[in-house]
């Protein structure tokens, strides 16, 4: 059985939420204190042995290319400034056997779509689909909890949450029943139902480890929720010939795509930061409400 090596990214989306910070930069690149999003969800699946990145992105997404590559006139200015410990930091983003490949979504079709777009990259192996906008905060990286589940059933693995009734309409649903600890096994899943229709309260989040037979399905899916391919229905479609297991994840999740999950996390990833972390909790503390 092959290990899980490689990882999509889809990060063509549009990013409308954040208007106006979103209309010529990329969602992806909002950072977390000073810190990318995207660059939270690649270490973790640095974290998780993964060694391809597969960034599958769209319109005005470059910026996500340049973050990513040598920046040479950078890494000057801070030499010819002694400024070392930036320069090891943007020299040493990421490891130096990480291979970054960029596919382009050229019309905005949906995330089963976007998945689809990557196969001839990924070819006959299993892989992770990470969305950045969900920033997942583990003491072990959640993708890499993920990978582990994935190494021992052999079988696709989503990473899953329970959320308020009211909210099912954000999210895939799963319906599952409990097979050990933290695990579930899958028997329908559905595209952002009504609160009424939702098969039950478990949701999946941005973190999917997926067997390529899933190329297969999504190939098959018409249009579901919102017009788009959906990677739910391709799932969903899955399930009818491979087990798929889903996930709950050890961690807290932001979610990075709302502005008050947004918030949240700066504020929790702020207070734990080496330089300004102390100060910004006094501040907190002391301000006048
Ligand atoms: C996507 C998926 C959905 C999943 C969610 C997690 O929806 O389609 O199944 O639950 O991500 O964040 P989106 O939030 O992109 O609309």
């Amino acid at each position: 059985m092959n290990k899980v090596k490689k990882a999509i990214f889809p990060v063509a989306g549009l990013g409308t939420r954040f208007l106006p910070a979103t209309k010529a930069s990329p969602k992806e690149m909002m950072p977390i204190v000073d810190k990318p999003l995207i660059q939270y969800a690649v270490e973790e699946a640095v974290a998780a042995g993964v060694t391809d990145m597969i960034f599958v992105t769209g319109r005005s997404k470059r910026a996500i290319e340049d973050h990513f590559d040598k920046a040479y006139e950078l890494e000057n200015e801070l030499e010819r400034k002694g400024k070392t410990e930036m320069l090891d930091f943007v020299r040493n983003m990421l490891p130096k056997d990480i291979n970054c490949i960029y596919i382009r979504q050229a019309e905005a079709l949906g995330l089963g779509h976007a998945v689809l777009c990557a196969q001839h990259v990924v070819g006959d192996e299993p892989f992770a689909v990470l969305l950045a906008d969900d920033l997942l905060d583990g003491a072990t990286p959640v993708m890499k909890q993920m990978v582990d589940a994935y190494d021992y059933y052999h079988c696709s693995v989503l990473g899953v949450q329970d959320v308020p009734r009211s909210e099912t309409r954000s999210y895939g649903i799963v319906a599952a029943k409990p097979l050990a600890e933290r695990i579930e096994q899958v028997s329908a899943m559905v595209e952002k139902p009504k609160p009424e229709e939702a098969p039950s309260t478990l949701a999946v989040v941005g973190r999917y480890v997926l067997t390529p037979r899933i190329f297969h399905h999504l190939q098959n899916v018409k249009p579901g929720s919102g017009g788009e391919i959906q990677l739910t229905d391709g799932i969903a479609s899955l399930l009818a010939e491979q087990q798929v297991l889903a996930y709950r994840y050890d961690g807290v999740r932001y979610d990075c795509g709302s502005k008050l999950g947004y918030l949240q996390a700066t504020v929790e990833f702020g207070l734990r930061h080496h330089e300004v972390g102390p100060a910004f909790g006094d501040y907190l503390a002391k301000r006048k409400v």
